[in-house]
C-alpha cells in the first residue's frame, strides 16, 4: 500500500492507488453499510478514470482491483474444494412445541455437562433463501470461495463470487487473521429477480423459476460474465475454520466482528432470550416477510454462548445448537385437475387451474390463475400435470411451471376456447393483445354479474348487501338483467329468496333507495365504461357541467378533458352512443338515481377552488369520504400526500405525521371547525 506521502504524486501508480481506495471505500458503504456516500455518476466517473488507467498500464492491473471482479476467463468445469470444517444443515422446527423441545434439549445437555444455564438467549436471524457459500480469506485476501456441495465438499465459484459487490476481497482492518473462512447466503433480491425476468421474456430467453434457484444457478455459472449480470447480492451469518483469531465469545459480537471486516450481515438479527423470545421474533419478522426485499423463508436461532456450542456440538447432519423455524411453505407440488376459462366484467376470459387443493402460503388453494393465454401456452400447463404452485403473501397463487418428468400420457395443449363458456358468444383475440375476449357483453351472464357486483361496489354505488352471492342469485333467477332492475325489486321478490329473512330484504331496499343519492363521478365509475376508473370517471364528472353533456360529446371534446387520451375516449363513447347502455342510463335516472348538480370551479366562489388538498386525521362531523366530494364539488384537487404542491391540509383529530410536514413546509392547516365554517360559505353563497 502506498504510505500518504506517496500517494500525493502524480503518477499513474499512485493515482490508480487513490482510485482503488475509493472505490472500495464507495463500494462497502452501499454494499454492505446501505449507504450512498457519492452518487451514482460519480462512483461510475472514478470506476471509469481507473479503467482507463489499467487499459493504459496494464503492469498496474492488480488481482485485487476492483476493475477486476468480473476480470476471469470461462471455466471449463468447477472444481471440488473439500471444506475445512463440514458446513452442516439445520434441523428445522414448524411450530412451538417441536421449537420448546429443541429448548429442553439443548438445556438438558447443558446440564449433563453441569451448567445451568437457566432461560437460554439466542441469536435470532431472518433465514434466508438462497444458496450457501463459504469464503476462505488468508492473511486477509480472498482465497477462494465454495458452495455447499454435500457438506463435506463443495464447487469452486471464485470467478463468481467475486462478482457479488457486497464481497470483500481484502478483509479491512489491521492484523487480518492467518485464516478465516466466512459463511453466509447467496441470494437474488426480488426486485433484481423480477427485473432479470422481465428482460429475459423480453429477449425471448428462458426466465428463472425462482429467486432460489437463480441464486445457485447464478453461482454455479461457468462464465463469470454471465454471473455478473445477475443481481446477486450475499448475507454473512457464521464462520468455518480460523486460526490467528481471537474469537469473541458469543455469536452476536461476531456478527460484530464479521461487519468490521468489511462483511455485509443482515441487520434484523437480534438476541432473544428463551422460546418465548424466539416466537416475539419469529411472528414480528413473520408480518414482514412480504415487505422484505428478498425472500426467507424462516428464521433460525442459535445459541449465543459460543463455549456452549461446543458443549453441544453436532449430531452428523445439523448443530444441536442451532434450528431454523420455518415458515409456512409458499410453493407447493400439486396436480391440476382441470384447465377452466373465465370471464371477467370487460369479457376478458382467463384460464384459471383447478388444482388438487394444497395447503400452500398458510391457505388451501384450489384454482390458480394462468394470466391469459398467452402464458397459458408459454408455460404450457395441461390437466392431469403436476405443477408447482405458489402463493406469496396476499397474491393469488400462480401456476410457476410444470414438472415435465411427471407428465402422463395423453395429454393436450390447452387452446382458447373459440366460443364464450357462459354465453356461447365469439371469443376473440385482438392482433398483438395478450387478452381474449367474449363478445357478449352485457348479454353474457358472467359479465352481467361482474358488470353487477362492479355498480354495487364500494367505490361504486356503495349498496350494503349486495354481494356476489345474491347477485348470482338475482340473475341466475331471471330477477335481473341490468343494474336499472335493481330498483324495481320488491320485499316480496327479495325476500322469498333463499336464505333471505324479510329483515335483510328491507335492509336491501332501504340501502338502494338511501344511494340514490350519489355524485356524478360515482355514477359514472358504477357504470364500469372500459378504462374509466375511479379517477376518470372523477375527471369526466368535473370536465361536463352535466351527465348529457357528456352523452353529448364526440371523442375530440372527450379528450379535453384531463388523463383522458384517445383510448378511454373512444371507450367512452361506444358505450355511451349504444343504446342498450343509453337506455339503461335512462332507467336508472327515472328510478331517481340522483347527485348534485355541477358547480365548475371558476363559478364558485369557495376558497377551496383549484385548491390542492390533502385530509388527514379524523373529522366528527363528516367521513373522510364525504369531505373529499364536499371538496371535489367545490373544484377542490383531493391528494393522498402533502408536498410542496399541496396548498392546505385539513387536519382532524389524531392528525400525524401528514400534519407535521404541512408545518414543516409552511403550509396552510385548517382544523375542522375552520374548515366546516369554510364550506358553510359555500352552502350559503
Ligand atoms: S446457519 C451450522 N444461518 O439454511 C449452521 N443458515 O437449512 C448452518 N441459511 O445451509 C447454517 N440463512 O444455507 C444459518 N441465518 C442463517 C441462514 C442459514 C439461511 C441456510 C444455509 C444452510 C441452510 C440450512
Amino acid at each position: 500500500m502506498a504510505t500518504g506521502d506517496e500517494a500525493r504524486d502524480d503518477s499513474p501508480a499512485s493515482e490508480a492507488v487513490r482510485l482503488r481506495v475509493l472505490i472500495e471505500q464507495y463500494s462497502h458503504a452501499y454494499h454492505v453499510l446501505d449507504e450512498l456516500l457519492v452518487p451514482d455518476a460519480e462512483y461510475d466517473r472514478l470506476f471509469g478514470r481507473l479503467l482507463e488507467i489499467e487499459a493504459k498500464h496494464p503492469e498496474l492491473v492488480t488481482p485485487k482491483s476492483p476493475t477486476q471482479r468480473v476480470g476471469a476467463e470461462p471455466i471449463g468445469e468447477l472444481a471440488e474444494i473439500r471444506h475445512a470444517q463440514a458446513m452442516l444443515s439445520l434441523d428445522n422446527a414448524f411450530d412451538e412445541p417441536s421449537l420448546a423441545a429443541f429448548d429442553k434439549r439443548v438445556s438438558d445437555r447443558l446440564a449433563t455437562a453441569g451448567i445451568d444455564a437457566g432461560v437460554i438467549e439466542y441469536v435470532a436471524e431472518p433465514k434466508l433463501d438462497g444458496a450457501a457459500v463459504s469464503l476462505r480469506y488468508t492473511d486477509g485476501e480472498l482465497d477462494f470461495a465454495a458452495t455447499r456441495g454435500d457438506g463435506t465438499t463443495g464447487e469452486d465459484v471464485t470467478h463468481n463470487v467475486r462478482t457479488i459487490g457486497a464481497v470483500p476481497l481484502t478483509l479491512r482492518g489491521r492484523n487480518p487473521p492467518a485464516v478465516l473462512e466466512v459463511r453466509g447466503e447467496v441470494y437474488m433480491p426480488r426486485d433484481g429477480f423480477e427485473k432479470f425476468n422481465a428482460m429475459a421474456l423480453e429477449r425471448g430467453e428462458k426466465t428463472l423459476v425462482n429467486p432460489r434457484n437463480a441464486a445457485s444457478g447464478s453461482l454455479r455459472q461457468l462464465d463469470p460474465a454471465m454471473t455478473a449480470e445477475r443481481p446477486l447480492a450475499i448475507f454473512f451469518y457464521g464462520t468455518g475454520e480460523t486460526r490467528g483469531w481471537q474469537s469473541p465469545s458469543t455469536h452476536a459480537e461476531v456478527l460484530k466482528a464479521l461487519r468490521d471486516f468489511g462483511f455485509r450481515v443482515s441487520p434484523n438479527w437480534r438476541v432473544v432470550s428463551g422460546v418465548a423470545g424466539c416466537m416475539a421474533y419469529y411472528a414480528e419478522i413473520g408480518e414482514r416477510r412480504n415487505t422484505l426485499p428478498y425472500e426467507i423463508d424462516g428464521v433460525v436461532y442459535k445459541v449465543n454462548t459460543l463455549r456452549w456450542r461446543t458443549i453441544l456440538g453436532a449430531a452428523s447432519r445439523a448443530p444441536r445448537w442451532a434450528i431454523a423455524h420455518k415458515f409456512p411453505a409458499q410453493e407447493e407440488l400439486t396436480t391440476v385437475e382441470a384447465i377452466e376459462f373465465q370471464v371477467g366484467r370487460t369479457g376478458a376470459v382467463t384460464p384459471v387451474a383447478r388444482l388438487a387443493p394444497v395447503f400452500v402460503g398458510g391457505v388451501t388453494v384450489s384454482n390458480a390463475t394462468l394470466h391469459n393465454i398467452g402464458e397459458l401456452h408459454r408455460k404450457d400447463v395441461r390437466a392431469g400435470d403436476t405443477v408447482i404452485v405458489r402463493r406469496a403473501g396476499d397474491v393469488i397463487p400462480e401456476v410457476v411451471k410444470v414438472i415435465e418428468e411427471r407428465r402422463p400420457a395423453g395429454t393436450s395443449i390447452v387452446e382458447l376456447p373459440e366460443r364464450c363458456p357462459v354465453c356461447d358468444s365469439e371469443v376473440v383475440r385482438p392482433e398483438g393483445e395478450a387478452v381474449a375476449r367474449c363478445v357478449g357483453g352485457l348479454f353474457c351472464g358472467a359479465q352481467r354479474k361482474q358488470a353487477l357486483r362492479h355498480f354495487a361496489s364500494r367505490r361504486a354505488m356503495d349498496i350494503e348487501g349486495l354481494g356476489e352471492k345474491l347477485i348470482e342469485q338475482l340473475v341466475d333467477g331471471g330477477l335481473i338483467e341490468t343494474p336499472a332492475d335493481l330498483y324495481d325489486l320488491t320485499l316480496e321478490q327479495l325476500s322469498g329468496l333463499e336464505r333471505m329473512g324479510e329483515k335483510s330484504a328491507q335492509n336491501l331496499l332501504d340501502a338502494l333507495q338511501r344511494r340514490k343519492s350519489t355524485t356524478l363521478a360515482r355514477f359514472l365509475h358504477a357504470l364500469g365504461i372500459r378504462e374509466v376508473g375511479e379517477a376518470t370517471a372523477l375527471a369526466l364528472a368535473t370536465g361536463f357541467a352535466d351527465l348529457d353533456a357528456l352523452r353529448d360529446a364526440d371523442e375530440e371534446r372527450l379528450q379535453e378533458v384531463p388523463d383522458v387520451g384517445p383510448v378511454v375516449a373512444q371507450h367512452v363513447r361506444a358505450f355511451l352512443q349504444q343504446p342498450h347502455n343509453r337506455e339503461v342510463i335512462d332507467k336508472l335516472v327515472e328510478h331517481g338515481i340522483h347527485w348534485p348538480e355541477a358547480v365548475t370551479p371558476e363559478l364558485v366562489e369557495s376558497p377551496f377552488a383549484g385548491k390542492t388538498i390533502v385530509l388527514t386525521g379524523t373529522l366528527s362531523t363528516m367521513s373522510r369520504d364525504e369531505a373529499k366530494a364536499k371538496l371535489q364539488a367545490c373544484g377542490a384537487k383531493v391528494t393522498g400526500s402533502v408536498s410542496k404542491k399541496t396548498d392546505i391540509v385539513v387536519a382532524g383529530d389524531n392528525a400525524g405525521s401528514k400534519l407535521k410536514r404541512a408545518q414543516d413546509l409552511e403550509i396552510k392547516v385548517l382544523d375542522e371547525v375552520d374548515f366546516v365554517e369554510k364550506l358553510g360559505e359555500l352552502a350559503s353563497g
